[in-house]
């Protein structure tokens, strides 16, 4: 159990007690906020956007940055996916120009395609090249890339020197905490990417076998931490500000990577945000506020994915967005059978802006 005492406007919260599977544990609490350095950037505030495959595409990117973040990666791109040069691809990895710093992720088993893709990732725009090694799903795992890397120690250590010395900027490398509960290496790993000259790393405190279940181990993260001197960003169930504090203080991590808890509320990285750099933390958005962002996402979509992928993107972005309003369920119910893009765009209006005038009167 861990007892916080900190108030969401201070920057100086009193941490009184943590009890951890070790024991009680006194906390000083100690300024995490700084934010740090990854070759020439300065990661600031110490705050990354998740990369997730088929969500953090430019547009939401785009979204989620206004909210302030130190940095932002694509989703993963397998690296063999790179020689047909699907426009997809292209797209997929694309970087804004108002997006710096901006990390593409690469995936794969084999040193060859991975010192080819990095080199891609480069020429399109990329400040670092992040490496997934965490990526739990099947058909991945079956290929030994995302977190089944983790079961071969060398071949880490052969794609990561491969990779770094093929690039001029920064690498930097996603992993899980181990293969499974009897076979966690973080700290190993976390080793062997600070001798290839890895930049930053970010650990998701679950195992591979754990999937999405349970809760991000954090203590775990600060394993990891403690082997390293290179900056070290934790990840996993963080859900506000107080769950990112609580997961810095445990961890000692020097930066906060969210994920799920942006689907449909980039206002979380607004006040995430505010806690790293002792500011009060923002209102929740009203309806309008809420409206204006949706509406701004979906105009996004449509400019880089055109009106048929823009259409079936805001199925999935809209009704996360509509979660915890007037009317939501059935919201989200009649969204999903809207059968052209004015009709989303019409619904969606009509809806949020609903949600605002109920919201005010
Ligand atoms: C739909 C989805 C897609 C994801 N795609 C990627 C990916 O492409 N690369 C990656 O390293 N991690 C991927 N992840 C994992 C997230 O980056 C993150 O590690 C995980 O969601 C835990 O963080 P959270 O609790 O803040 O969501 C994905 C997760 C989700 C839910």
């Amino acid at each position: 159990m861990i007892i916080l005492c900190f108030t969401n406007t201070s920057s100086q919260p009193r941490i009184c007690s943590m009890h951890t599977q070790s024991g009680d544990v006194s906390l000083k609490a100690s300024n995490h906020h700084a934010a740090f350095q990854v070759g020439q950037h300065l990661i600031d505030p110490p705050l990354v956007l998740a990369p997730m495959a088929g969500i953090t595409d430019l547009p939401f990117r785009r979204i989620c940055s206004r909210f302030g973040l130190g940095l932002v990666v694509t989703e993963m791109i397998a690296s063999r996916a790179i020689e047909y040069g699907r426009e997809r691809t292209i797209r997929m990895a694309q970087v804004g120009d108002d997006e710096h710093p901006a990390a593409v992720q690469i995936a794969g088993s084999d040193p060859q395609y991975m010192r080819e893709a990095a080199r891609w990732a480069v020429e399109q725009g990329a400040d670092f090249v992040d490496i997934n090694m965490g990526c739990p799903v099947k058909k991945i795992c079956k290929q030994i890339a995302g977190s089944a890397m983790l079961r071969d120690e060398k071949l880490v250590g052969l794609i990561l020197d491969t990779v770094v010395a093929a690039v001029d900027v920064p690498v930097t490398l996603k992993i899980r905490t181990g293969w499974d509960e009897n076979s966690k290496n973080m700290r190993r790993i976390a080793r062997i990417a600070e001798d290839a000259g890895v930049q930053m790393l970010t650990v998701h405190g679950r195992t591979r076998s754990q999937m999405f279940n349970g809760h991000a181990n954090w203590e775990d993260i600060g394993e990891a931490k403690s082997e390293v001197r290179i900056p070290v960003v934790g990840n996993g169930d963080v859900v506000d500000a107080e769950s990112a504090k609580e997961m810095m203080v445990i961890s000692g991590c020097d930066g906060v990577m969210i994920g799920r808890a942006v689907q449909g509320n980039p206002w979380v990285l607004g006040e995430v945000s505010a806690m790293l750099k002792g500011q009060p933390i923002p209102s929740e958005p009203i309806g309008e506020e809420r409206w204006v962002v949706v509406h701004d996402h979906l105009q996004q979509l449509l400019m880089h994915h055109g009106e048929r992928t823009a259409s079936k993107l805001a199925r999935k972005h809209v009704p996360w967005y509509s979660k915890g309003l007037a009317g939501s369920a059935e919201f989200r119910m009649s969204f999903q059978h809207c059968q052209s893009w004015e009709k989303q765009l019409l619904d969606a209006q009509v809806y949020f802006e609903k949600a605002y005038t109920s919201h005010a009167t």
